[in-house]
């Protein structure tokens, strides 16, 4: 074979990849949408989130605008409902209120946009410019369908009604060697400069001092949060920030969101539709930030920052390289991590003991997303690629770092780099966290 050949049949094989990427996530929307009858997906069920009919557009729209517009160079398809899927005109709560496209126009959209924007694959020579060098317009439009289905996921899990969807149970739990894992000091790579699909905020790759800490192998789990809540945590100011606390009186929190307790004071949760009985050895989710710090502050622990989480993920203490996953640079598979949308919850603490980091933490990705002491900056060096919206306009705002993913996050969606943010006191997300402490006179290794 010539060099040409080369790049033809590696062009080629970028081409396959990313159709069966599309096609995967596409799969998934169809799925969490086809799941609920007409007036379900155009109906609000929760102020937080977009009727289920939005994010379904919006995804095509978004998908038109890069991958058909710019990458294929074609005419607008409907230029006039451009408006109405920008999540920038519209905030989610004002969205029922639009005269968007219905079920079945909103499908016939998007079928139309696939289409034109598989042809845009096949014609396209995936370099040439750096929106197209591996592929990385059709990676970031297969991550914000992706993304978009996590939050369709949550959209189902605010939703009243029967059941409608069902997966396996995750993997049995098994004893952790240790509860927490002593991360040397010293300086690590974060961030990086090589991952083709990786986001603007993830980049560029940059050298940090992080000193000596102790984080936890595992998320807490419910069973530890319980005991937060039966220490009158929730009522005790000490344990939370200010505007935690102001936050915990206005909403009157007294547990995690979706938990409530019997006659006999047993806790119980909904999850999709069904209650069941709060099992302990699960990690806890949908609790906010302040209520993470909270925990913590009682537990004598605090909140990792970004910077430690992304070192007790990626570092390599053997090479002092960072890994792309805590496993090694593999792409995750069904025994590194509970991600995908396999099973429906999170997998209790000690599932995947093949994702654990080389110093031993575990369930570092999937399960829940992760609450960070961090707010959302830029990393020193970044440049805005290929739009403002995505990352840069919400650096600096009241926002906290979230990190690894969950249950419903796809493998395609993230990485050991990949940044997520949410407010503060957001519940709906399917997040946990997991706690982290200095090192102790005399514990330094
Ligand atoms: C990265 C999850 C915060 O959903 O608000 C989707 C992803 N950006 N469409 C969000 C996103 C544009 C974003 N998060
Ligand atoms: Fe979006």
């Amino acid at each position: 074979m010539t060099v040409s050949d080369h790049i033809a049949s590696d062009a080629e094989q970028l081409r396959a990849r990313v159709a069966e990427l599309l096609g995967a996530s596409r799969a998934r929307s169809t799925a969490l949408t086809d799941a609920v009858d007409e007036a379900d997906l155009v109906a609000q069920h929760s102020p937080l989130m977009s009727p289920l009919v939005w994010d379904f557009a919006h995804i095509g729209s978004q998908e038109e605008l890069w991958l058909v517009r710019d990458v294929g160079g074609r005419e607008p398809l409907r230029p006039e409902i451009d408006g109405l899927y920008d999540a920038f005109q519209h905030s989610r709560a004002s969205r029922i209120e639009l005269p968007l496209l219905t079920p079945a126009e909103a499908r016939t959209y998007v079928a139309e946009v696939r289409d034109k924007a598989l042809d845009a694959l096949d014609r396209s020579p995936l370099t040439g410019r750096r929106l197209l060098e591996h592929g990385f317009a059709f990676g970031m439009i297969v991550q914000h369908e992706q993304q978009h289905d996590e939050t369709m996921l949550a959209t189902h899990q605010l939703r009243v009604g029967a059941p409608v969807l069902h997966a396996p149970a995750p993997p049995a739990g098994r004893p952790l060697p240790a509860r927490e894992v002593l991360v040397p000091g010293g300086p690590f790579t974060m961030g990086t400069s090589t991952e083709p699909w990786a986001l603007d905020n993830e980049r560029p790759a940059h050298v940090v001092e992080v000193p000596a800490f102790v984080i936890d192998a595992a998320a807490v789990t419910n069973g530890e949060y319980t005991a937060f809540i039966a220490a009158g945590g929730y009522d005790d100011r000490r344990w939370w920030s200010e505007a935690g606390w102001a936050h915990r009186v206005q909403a009157g929190l007294t547990a995690p969101q979706f938990w409530e307790r019997d006659g006999s004071g047993e806790w119980y949760r909904r999850r999709f539709g069904v209650l069941e009985r709060v099992a302990a050895d699960e990690p806890v989710v949908h609790v906010c930030f302040h209520e993470a710090e909270a925990y913590a502050r009682w537990a004598g622990k605090r909140l990792p920052t970004e910077a430690e989480w992304e070192k007790a993920a990626r570092y390599d203490p053997a090479t002092g390289r960072s890994r792309r996953f805590p496993w090694g640079d593999e792409d995750p598979t069904p025994e590194h991590a509970n991600l995908g949308q396999r099973h429906l919850q999170p997998a209790p603490a000690g599932a995947f003991p093949a994702g654990a980091s080389p110093l031993g933490v575990q369930q570092l990705m999937g399960d829940v997303w992760e609450w960070t002491s961090s707010g959302w900056h830029p990393y020193p060096g970044f440049e805005v690629f290929p739009y403002a919206e995505y990352s840069q306009v919400f650096f600096g705002g009241d926002y906290r770092v979230l990190r690894g993913g969950s249950f419903g996050t796809d493998p395609a969606a993230v990485r050991g780099t990949f940044r997520n943010w949410d407010l503060p006191i957001r519940r709906q997300i399917f997040a946990g966290f997991r706690c982290a402490r200095d090192v102790s006179p005399g514990e330094s290794a």
